[in-house]
């Protein structure tokens, strides 16, 4: 094999051990992305060339890359204490951090459970729901409801509830039970629409053929994401939400939304529940919890659930699950300093600042070539490509690979592009990331 330096810094034979994730490996290797440094705004590639994030990382990158406070808090923990055992023990930090998050939540939402992910938080809450049924006497509710093109990780449950096929269908039967509701995408008519979408929320009503189906009192929980990101940015139509949370309330169905990617501000509120007026029983969250410094995941859930768990002998473990790296005192301490920077730089709330510049910006795409949609909500985008005919995916592709090339970072999903920049992001990068994308667009077979 051969051995001679690949252009960045490492030869084929060294990129050859890593099974990327989500990633058509031997594309990659044949022709890497690689990143080696990061600071504000930006990436760096190993021979220095500025790629401007327009996607935070993986969404997760909120308060902008390289933050001091968060390099140091990491530092004087791993040199305090590396490591402490969640189970039976505990540490300030994880209190002190607790404490403060479930001031960020939707009123009510009061205690939270940390996993490492936005996976795990996924499969924790699908776990609490079906547990909490049970330890109320309503043990036949059982079934899950997710929705077609949701994204809700990768663990079984995660992919069992999700909604996308490539990453259901080579992992055989899944969790038995599960219902999805149509997904909301309605190019013919919400295309171009600015902000939330006028028409669909008729779709909710899915879920009332769903309870006349199975019984109220089979069905544990509905798991949405408020806006799904990884399936290509879709918004919910107006009044959508709200009328899923109606129906769960009266059929006494728990409803879920996974927030991994719309919490910490991307929707211009600390999470989209508040954003959108609309409370769910529990919100998963991960990504912007630590600003991607530190893996990290949490599960915020109402009063009412975690005290139905309180109410056996006291010696007695109420919830038999948690991870060994349940509120790790190394991520706790980085989400500690992120919350500080949120605080103080008023992160949360920017995106609203931003937002009308912002939609502008990208609705200035609208008649660039290819584009078939552009929609967006906060620091969120999402602009759709006509396929190339028998391709799929490979316009966007490309797309990709020449933002990358003309420095800028997108994420593309099928031939969406979707953008999600850090929340620090200022007037002239909307327009370079614009500017340059336009370009991108204009040069795509
Ligand atoms: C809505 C949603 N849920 C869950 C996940 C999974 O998170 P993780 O990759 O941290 O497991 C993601 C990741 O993008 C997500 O967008």
């Amino acid at each position: 094999m051969s051995t001679a330096p690949h252009p960045g810094t490492l030869s084929r034979d060294q990129l050859e051990a890593f099974w990327m994730p989500f990633t058509a490996n031997r594309q990659f290797k044949a022709s890497p992305r690689l990143l080696a440094r990061a600071e504000g705004m930006h990436y760096f590639t190993p021979d220095g060339r500025p790629i401007l994030d327009g996607v935070a990382g993986l969404w997760c990158v909120n308060a902008g890359h390289g933050r001091r406070e968060i390099t140091e808090a990491v530092a004087r923990q791993v040199a305090t204490m590396e490591y402490a055992p969640p189970f039976q023990m505990g540490h300030p930090p994880a209190f002190e951090l607790a404490e403060r998050l479930v001031k960020l939540t939707p009123a009510g939402l009061d205690h939270v459970f940390f996993t490492n992910s936005g996976s795990e938080s996924v499969d924790t809450a699908l776990k609490i729901a079906l547990a909490w049924h049970r330890v109320r006497g309503e043990g036949t509710r059982t079934r899950l409801i997710g929705r077609e093109r949701g994204y809700h990780g990768v663990g079984f449950g995660g992919i069992s509830v999700g909604g996308i096929v490539n990453n259901r269908k080579t992992f055989g039967a899944m969790l038995p039970g599960v219902d999805h509701l149509p997904h909301t995408h309605d190019l013919a008519r919400n295309a171009f629409s600015r902000g939330l979408p006028a028409h669909g929320a008729h779709l909710a009503d899915e879920l009332e053929r769903l309870v006349t189906l199975h019984d109220a009192s089979n069905i544990a929980a509905v798991i949405v994401e408020p806006i799904a990101g990884s399936t290509g940015v879709l918004m919910p139509p107006v009044g959508y939400l709200q009328r899923l949370r109606d129906i769960c309330t009266k059929h006494g169905i728990l409803l879920i939304f996974d927030e991994v990617i719309t919490g910490f501000g991307r929707t211009g509120s600390a999470f989209a529940s508040t954003e959108f007026g609309v409370v769910p029983d529990m919100i998963t969250a991960a990504k912007g919890l630590t600003n991607g410094a530190v893996p990290m995941g949490a599960v915020f859930v109402r009063k009412e659930i975690f005290e139905a768990f309180m109410t056996g002998p006291e010696p007695a473990i109420e919830l038999f699950h948690g991870y060994t790296y349940s509120a790790h005192p190394v991520a706790c301490a980085a989400g500690l300093a992120v919350l500080d920077i949120y605080a103080r730089d008023g992160l949360l709330t920017r995106a609203k600042s931003l937002h009308a510049y912002w939609e502008d910006a990208v609705h200035s795409l609208r008649g660039s070539p290819h584009v078939i949609d552009v929609r967006n909500y906060g620091l969120i985008a999402g602009i759709e490509l006509a396929p190339i005919a028998g391709k799929p995916g490979a316009r966007a592709y490309q797309a990709l690979t020449s933002a990358f090339e003309k420095g800028i970072l997108i994420r593309t999903t099928g031939d969406i592009i979707a953008l999600s920049p850090p929340l620090i992001i200022e007037k002239q990068h909307i327009d370079q990331l614009i500017g340059t994308l336009t370009e991108v667009l204009a040069g795509l077979d």
